[in-house]
């Protein structure tokens, strides 16, 4: 309810959030998923919201519960997500925060697998789709504005600026997930934000401090 009253800069805007990480099964009690709390894309979801837009939010299984205010999409597979985004479509911008499995176990068992006396199962891979590439080169409909994430290691401006172009988006927010950086799971986050202006290093703040501050940058392209 709060979100049919909550004016603000985005007010009249449709944004969508991944978030998460997924999870893609090797059988009914198995699966292999990419490290992701879920903290920084429902702090994104919420900083939007706060600003007035109507965010939908579709999130893989996190460690933290989804915002109010917000219409939540909850999902479990990289293509179950790449799904839930079409159909939220039309949006006016996207922020892609989700932790995209790259590959799903290509013919998950419908049963449990059991030990074998020591032979070991063999998994085969599929890759799945790159949900934010896909969106960033609609040929019609595109958000007018597309942020993705990319988390490396070593020479992340570089490794950011190359995906940035390979997939199309806007923005990239890149961070350092070295284990050094101790960012990996923590609450606060070191991003740059990786633009046609170029690289702009933020100093390291809180997650949600991130979000505010990325909610305000999306306002401002957003209404200019
Ligand atoms: N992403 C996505 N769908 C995928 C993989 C990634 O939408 N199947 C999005 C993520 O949400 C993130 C961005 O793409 O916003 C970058 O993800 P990342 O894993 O860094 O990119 P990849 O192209 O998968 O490259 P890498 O080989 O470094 O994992
Ligand atoms: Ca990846």
């Amino acid at each position: 309810i709060e979100r049919f009253f909550t004016k603000g800069p985005l007010s009249s805007k449709r944004i969508l959030v991944t978030s998460g990480p997924t999870h893609e099964p090797i059988d009914p009690v198995r699966y292999i998923a990419n490290r992701s709390s879920g903290a920084q894309g429902t702090a994104i979801a919420r900083a939007l919201a706060a600003l007035g837009a109507e965010v939908v939010f579709v999130t893989g299984p996190a460690d933290v519960p989804p915002p109010d205010g917000v219409q939540v999409v909850r999902v479990e597979t990289a293509q179950q997500m790449l799904q839930a985004v079409e159909a939220a479509l039309p949006v006016d911008a996207a922020v892609f925060a989700a932790a995209v499995a790259d590959w799903r176990v290509a013919s998950a068992s419908g049963s449990k697998i059991k030990k074998q006396n020591g032979a070991l199962p063999v998994l085969e891979f599929a890759e799945n789709p790159d949900i934010l590439a896909q969106v960033s080169q609609m040929a019609s409909g595109r958000p007018s504005l597309v942020v993705g994430f990319a988390a490396e290691t070593d020479d992340v401006i570089a490794h950011a600026t190359a995906k940035r172009q390979r997939k199309g988006c806007d923005w990239i927010l890149a961070n350092d997930v070295s284990p050094a950086t101790g960012i990996m799971g923590g609450t606060e986050n070191a991003v740059v934000l990786i633009s046609d202006a170029g690289a702009d290093e933020w100093p390291r703040m809180s997650k949600s401090e991130v979000a505010t501050r990325l909610a305000d940058r999306i306002a401002t392209a957003l209404t200019a």
